[in-house]
């Protein structure tokens, strides 16, 4: 028998995204609910022809086109097949066995996946009661011990809480050494980001992705920003042809249509806002979000409240399987229409939710700033 590296012999079974999801509301991967700007389909009709898929990808002009949007140069900019082969370069260019990463918990699982892979060894800090990130625990075990590198998603997934910019630089300044990546997946729905700051701390690397809010995540396109010296390094690590010639001509596309995605982002944060009303309104306990979904604590029944909203064509992420997210279901924010569908779906099942109303901490986690939103 034909055994596999010890590092993948000593993974958990990978858990594959659902399939037949078509069709569906899509409420469980954060995705964009309404779909791309119509005219990135139309100019990838246009697009497509037998010498068009004949020839290797060509990066250069798309390269330099989505760096001129980013505002960075085109040597800070390294593209990538999703946030994911982000991860996984950033793992195949810096991490030897052994090698530490430090993450929060919960958080999105793909940095301790990729970095488990490669042969390393992962600390998690737990963010506290409130669900904000214990930075003072983070600066301290940068200063304990060597870290190769943090992974920080901001907003985080599945809290959808952010990180203040205060906390990030005493992250990035405890560990000059240590690359700390911030991942902005959900950047559009939030408004705030450290991308200028690439100039300014060597150690950051910044993601962002065309799979959320601008609608495109079955091309999968990913975008790595750091200063040169890390982009280098990252260029040699990476596969060469990672990206494929289709996800960039709908980037380039997509992004002289962002007015679009603004409004959607816009039109999400609204519903965002009504959707926490209504959890309020009810004392359903949830966890103020930045991002497009909202991690809401219904209590021991939730796999039958998803298994319910699945039957009725809703699709949520269920986050029970984490022992300290037990009773979380995590819901995506779409359209109105999605989101008055999925009020009137919860009323329906009411009696399975668990309002806890004598559980007055929840309500202070609820009105907290730091959170956002509701600040
Ligand atoms: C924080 C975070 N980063 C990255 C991703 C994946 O992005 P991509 O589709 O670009 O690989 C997700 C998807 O859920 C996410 O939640």
């Amino acid at each position: 028998m034909i055994r596999p590296r010890k590092a993948i012999e000593r993974l958990t079974q990978y858990r594959p995204p659902q399939e037949g999801r078509g069709g569906k509301m899509r409420l469980d991967f954060n995705e964009n609910t309404v779909g791309c700007a119509r005219q990135v389909v139309r100019a990838l009709r246009r697009a497509v022809n037998p010498e068009l898929l004949t020839r290797y990808p060509e990066y250069d002009e798309g390269r330099r086109t989505l760096a001129a949007y980013f505002g960075v140069a085109p040597e800070e900019l390294v593209l990538t097949n999703g946030t994911d082969d982000a991860i996984k370069t950033v793992c195949d260019t810096f991490v030897d066995p052994d090698d530490t990463l430090l993450v929060p918990a919960p958080t999105f699982p793909v940095y301790e996946f990729f970095h488990s892979v490669a042969g390393g060894k992962t600390l998690r800090i737990r963010y506290d009661e409130n669900f904000r990130l214990p930075s003072k625990k983070f600066v301290g075990a940068l200063k304990r011990q060597p870290v190769r590198w943090v992974a920080l998603a901001n907003p985080n997934n599945p809290t959808g809480t952010q990180i203040p910019h205060a906390d990030l630089k005493a992250i990035l300044l405890a560990a000059p050494d240590t690359l700390v990546l911030v991942d902005e997946a959900y950047y559009d729905f939030a408004g705030e980001t450290v991308l200028p700051w690439i100039r300014k701390y060597p150690n950051l690397v910044v993601t962002r992705t065309f799979s959320k809010a601008f609608g495109l995540a079955a091309l999968r396109l990913g975008c790595l920003f750091a200063n040169g010296m890390l982009t280098e390094s990252l260029r040699r690590g990476q596969n060469p042809f990672a990206v494929n010639s289709l996800a960039l001509i709908s980037a380039c596309v997509a992004i002289q249509y962002d007015a679009q995605v603004r409004k959607y982002a816009g039109e999400v944060r609204w519903n965002r806002t009504e959707f926490s009303r209504w959890l309020e309104a009810r004392e359903i306990p949830y966890v103020p979000s930045s991002a497009n979904f909202v991690l809401t604590r219904v209590g021991r029944h939730a796999p039958e409240i998803a298994r319910h909203l699945r039957a009725e064509g809703i699709l949520v992420r269920d986050w029970s399987y984490d022992p300290h997210l037990k009773g979380y279901l995590r819901f995506t924010i779409g359209s109105v229409a999605q989101t008055r569908r999925l009020m009137a779906e919860l009323e329906r099942v009411k009696n399975l939710i668990e309002s806890p109303r004598g559980a007055r901490a929840w309500k202070n986690m609820v009105s907290h700033p730091s959170t956002g939103w509701f600040a």
